[in-house]
């Protein structure tokens, strides 16, 4: 019976797993957030919760549908790929309001907003029209040679 001299140590280290697991347990049951694991490695109700938010963007052809005029002018020029409200900032807020004309957006400032997608750079594709912003303009803002919708100059 020799096998069975020390048991009393296995048992031991038997209850103390036992404990360690039972502690883990208990822990994991009230560290887990609700809904864990409802769909993946995840909240499960996260998903309402973000489809709570509130929309910021309007979408371009919310933008089209008022204001036609700017809409054309950019369709005819190389600022057609880029969306109204990438240079205006979100603004579902003026779009959706009941009276667009009292929630005016701020006009960009063109130098800082022109200069976030133009201003030369290495890194940027060499057939991307870019320029060194201060040299190019002279100091001048930006949309006095520059119609921000139509970007030809003279267009
Ligand atoms: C329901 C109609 C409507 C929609 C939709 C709309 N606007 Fe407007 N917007 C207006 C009106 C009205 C004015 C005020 C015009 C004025 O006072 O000359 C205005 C003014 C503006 C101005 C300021 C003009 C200035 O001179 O200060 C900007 C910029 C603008 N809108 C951008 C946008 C963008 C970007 C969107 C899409 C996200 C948008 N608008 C969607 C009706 C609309
Ligand atoms: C490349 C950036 C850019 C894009 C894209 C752009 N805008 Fe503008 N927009 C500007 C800037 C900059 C001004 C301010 C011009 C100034 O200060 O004279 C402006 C001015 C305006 C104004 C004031 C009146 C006017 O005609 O100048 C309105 C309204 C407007 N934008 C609506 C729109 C709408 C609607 C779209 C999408 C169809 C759009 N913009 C796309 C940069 C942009
Ligand atoms: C969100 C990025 C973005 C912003 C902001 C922006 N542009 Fe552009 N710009 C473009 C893209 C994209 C093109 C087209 C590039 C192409 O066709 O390969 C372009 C083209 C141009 C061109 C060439 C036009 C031509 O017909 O040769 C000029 C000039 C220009 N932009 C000036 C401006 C000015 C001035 C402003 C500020 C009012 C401005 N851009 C703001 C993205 C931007
Ligand atoms: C004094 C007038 C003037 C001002 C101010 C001005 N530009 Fe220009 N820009 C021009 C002219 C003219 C051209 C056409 C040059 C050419 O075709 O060689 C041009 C061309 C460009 C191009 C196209 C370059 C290319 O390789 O196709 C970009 C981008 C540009 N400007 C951005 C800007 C930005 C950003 C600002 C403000 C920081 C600005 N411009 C201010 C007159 C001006």
């Amino acid at each position: 019976m020799r096998w069975f001299r020390d048991a009393g140590h296995l048992g031991r280290v038997a209850l103390l797993l036992l404990l360690g697991v039972g502690l883990f347990v208990v822990a994991r049951h009230f560290a887990v957030p609700r809904g864990f694991g409802q769909y993946g490695h995840y909240r499960g109700p996260v998903l309402k919760e973000i489809r709570a938010h509130p929309v910021s963007y309007a979408g371009r052809e919310v933008c089209e549908g008022c204001h036609s005029d700017v809409a054309e002018k950019l369709a005819g020029g190389r600022h057609k790929t880029v969306g109204c409200e990438s240079c205006h900032g979100a603004q579902a807020a003026h779009a959706n309001s009941d009276d667009p004309g009292a929630h005016k957006p701020p006009l960009p400032n063109a130098l800082a907003l022109c200069a976030r997608c133009h201003q030369q750079n290495h890194s940027k594709p060499k057939n991307f029209p870019q320029v060194d912003a201060m040299e190019h303009s002279g100091g001048e803002k930006c949309t006095s040679c520059h119609n921000p919708h139509q970007p030809k100059p003279g267009a």
